[in-house]
């Protein structure tokens, strides 16, 4: 076991992701059984106690490898010297807020957030920003972390990508382990495109397994609407599946992703696919060596290009937004 603990930077600790994530990181399953952990938690002064209570109750699981917890209020503070960064909490949409405000108002969370990794984080930091809108806020702290390279800046399609697995191994009553290939292409929004035309059941092509009918009219929106179903279901947006989702996306981040399948994560583009250069778009990507490779040579449809091109132009959209407003 490596004796320096790997520091993970958690913002919004606080929330109910934070909470269902917490837990997760302190007891190995971020950064495997061998490293120890220690967390650096990150709320708005208000919610501070609420993260001290949090931090009690992981300092009562006794977990082995947590070597340590601060809490604080300031960004520079708890990005000092951070290895994993994981941007949790966001501003929510409010009533009657349009999607300029949305973005404005997480410009000021993020903006800031990415000076303070870029001014204290570790060189080897890895950022995943899960607040929404994840993409546009990777985006901003990105621009905001000039020295960080661009590629350390993440945002989070994960949980829709098990979203899409689950749905497909029920509809075919296959296990998981039977499904490979899968990509969520573009924003972690409505417009996102899951695509089974590559994904694989069995080693024979998904799409070909399902009806048309069922691929365009109930699997795209389900996946693609999931989370405002959970809202609907839950009255609160999903928490541990989000929370098992970043922990997957570390996780293959650092350790690699299998031989012969890939994932799915929002990265910036290297402009593959058409996908304009700088977009944090999610592809089908590998991990090797501690960096993603977005996937190359896969054959694009004309029902698939249609998905993707919405969707990078709604991502291309809040780019111009957030630039008009300053924020990159
Ligand atoms: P929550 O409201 O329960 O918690 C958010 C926390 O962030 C709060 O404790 C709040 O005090 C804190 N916070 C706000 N501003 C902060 C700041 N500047 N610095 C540090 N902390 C700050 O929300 P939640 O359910 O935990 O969700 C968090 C975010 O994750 C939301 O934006 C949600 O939409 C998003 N989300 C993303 C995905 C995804 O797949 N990418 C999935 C689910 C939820
Ligand atoms: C999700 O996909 O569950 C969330 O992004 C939904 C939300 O708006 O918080």
């Amino acid at each position: 076991m490596s004796a320096t603990p790997v520091t993970v930077t958690v913002t919004g600790a606080a929330g109910q992701i934070g909470y269902a994530l917490l837990f997760r990181i302190a007891s190995g399953q971020l950064l495997g059984p061998d490293t120890p952990v220690k967390l650096n938690l990150l709320e708005i002064p208000q919610a501070v106690k609420a993260a001290e209570g949090t931090a009690m109750e992981l300092d009562d699981c006794a977990f082995p490898l947590l070597r340590g917890i601060d809490i604080f209020d300031d960004a520079n503070a708890a990005f000092s010297g951070t290895n994993v960064a994981l941007l949790v909490g966001a501003r929510p949409r409010s009533k009657g807020m349009e999607r300029g405000d949305l973005l404005e108002a997480n410009g000021g969370i993020f903006g800031p957030q990415g000076k303070a990794i870029n001014a204290g984080a570790a060189d080897d930091v890895r950022v995943l920003v899960v607040g929404n809108p994840a993409n546009t806020n990777a985006l901003i702290a990105q621009a905001s972390a000039p020295d960080v390279p661009a590629d350390r800046f993440t945002a989070m399609t994960r949980l829709d990508h098990n979203r899409a697995l689950a749905q497909l191994s029920k509809k075919l009553g296959v296990g998981l382990d039977e499904i490979s290939k899968l990509t969520i292409w573009g924003n972690h929004s409505a417009t996102q495109y899951p695509d089974l035309f590559h994904a694989e059941v069995g080693g024979k092509i998904a799409a070909e397994q399902v009806e048309r009918e069922w691929l365009e009219n109930d699997f795209i929106p389900t996946v693609a609407k999931r989370g405002a179903a959970i809202i609907e279901a839950r009255g609160a947006s999903s928490a541990a599946s989000a929370a098992n989702a970043a922990v997957d996306h570390v996780y293959d981040w650092v350790n690699g992703t299998p031989a012969g399948d890939w994932t799915s994560a929002a990265i910036p583009s290297d402009g593959s696919y058409g996908v304009p250069e700088g977009i944090i778009s999610s592809f089908p990507v590998t991990s090797e060596n501690g960096e993603w490779k977005i996937v190359q040579g896969l054959e694009i449809d004309e029902f698939s290009r249609g998905r993707i091109d919405a969707s990078v132009a709604e991502l291309v959209e809040e780019r111009d937004t957030v630039a008009t407003l300053g924020l990159i």
